[in-house]
């Protein structure tokens, strides 16, 4: 049970002691909460002697630079009071170094940059929700709001027992681009996984297999580093902006570099014929990926004209 000590220990000065019981307490019971958290909003850092005392923050800033400073904060138990047998969920929970290989694989895929791509259809997943819920008046806001909106994490475990690459589908039809859902698990060898962690020899990589395939479907015959091929050079191409025949101009991401493989005549690179075979249907999802990630590979090379 949750006890309430009545004195904060000597070294924390009286004047920053609040009766603050986030569980319980009115700040948290009356609605709206505002007034009653307002004198503790007026100080930046205070102590709560609630469940054995705790500090609390109320700025933004100070939050962060505690949150991204582990010599000051690391988790160690979910929630308050603080329970040191709770289940530390990877990676919200993991302190450095341990949260350092989930941050390679996790961040590229959150980054602001990919985030971006999804901002148009959230918003309008939103405004179409709302729209729905306002000539209600209200509405219970789990229920018709915040589970249909995407963004949730979920967490599975197990323990693989044999390398090799395997297909993940959806297993639920939920919804719009559910065809779309496809992902991969890739299971190695300890010491193969070591390398792949410390960023070693790309061996085994996407981008690899996906150079691999970029010879044997012998794109090398029109792509080449050196300009004289009848395509495009690609060293460099990701990110970059093209402009197309019709004058259009667009920023390469894996969409652009997919439909040029799988629909080439869709969009025409600017002084370019449109010569370039579909490879839609000869090439599969998973080959589909590791071309995208090898394309994407592709530094820039300092002796190629920009076109
Ligand atoms: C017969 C020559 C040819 C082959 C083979 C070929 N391409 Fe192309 N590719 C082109 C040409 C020409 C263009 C520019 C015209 C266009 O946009 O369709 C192009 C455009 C592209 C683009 C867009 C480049 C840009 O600057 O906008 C990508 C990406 C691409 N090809 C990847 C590939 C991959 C991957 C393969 C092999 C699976 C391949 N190509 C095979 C000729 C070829």
């Amino acid at each position: 049970m949750a006890t309430l000590t009545i004195d904060a220990p000597e070294h924390v000065p009286p004047e920053l002691v609040l009766p603050f019981d986030q569980l319980n307490g009115p700040e948290v019971m009356n609605f709206p909460p505002t007034a009653a958290l307002s004198m503790a909003h007026e100080k930046p850092v205070f102590y709560s002697s609630y469940y054995g005392g705790f500090w609390v923050f109320t700025r933004y800033e100070d939050i962060r630079s505690i949150y991204q400073n582990p010599d000051v904060f690391i988790q160690w138990s979910q929630g308050f009071p603080a329970n040191p047998f709770s289940k530390l969920y990877k990676p919200l929970y993991l302190n450095p170094p341990e949260h350092m290989p989930w941050r390679r694989v996790l961040t590229p895929i959150f980054s602001p940059r990919q985030m971006a791509r999804y901002e148009d259809f959230v918003r309008e997943l939103t405004r179409n929700q709302l729209a729905k819920i306002a000539p209600q008046g209200k509405c219970e806001f789990v229920s018709e709001f915040a589970d249909v909106i995407p963004g949730r994490y979920t967490n599975l475990w197990f323990q693989p027992t044999k390398p090799g690459r395997y297909h993940l589908f959806c297993a639920e039809y939920c919804g719009t681009r559910h065809s779309g859902m496809t992902g991969e698990v890739i299971v190695m060898e300890p010491s193969e996984f070591q390398t792949w962690l410390s960023g070693g020899a790309p061996e085994g990589s996407l981008a690899s297999a996906g150079a691999k395939l970029f010879q044997d479907l012998a794109c090398n015959t029109c792509h080449r580093p050196d300009a004289q091929g009848r395509g495009p050079v690609l060293e460099g191409l990701f990110g970059k902006t093209v402009t197309l025949q019709n004058g259009e101009t667009l920023t390469v991401d894996e969409a652009y570099v997919r439909e040029s493989i799988l629909q080439p005549a869709a969009k025409i690179a600017s002084g370019f014929q449109p010569i370039m075979p579909t490879f839609q249907g000869l090439v599969t999802e998973e080959q589909l990926l590791e071309l995208i990630e090898y394309v994407k590979s592709l530094k820039a090379l300092p002796q190629v004209q920009p076109r």
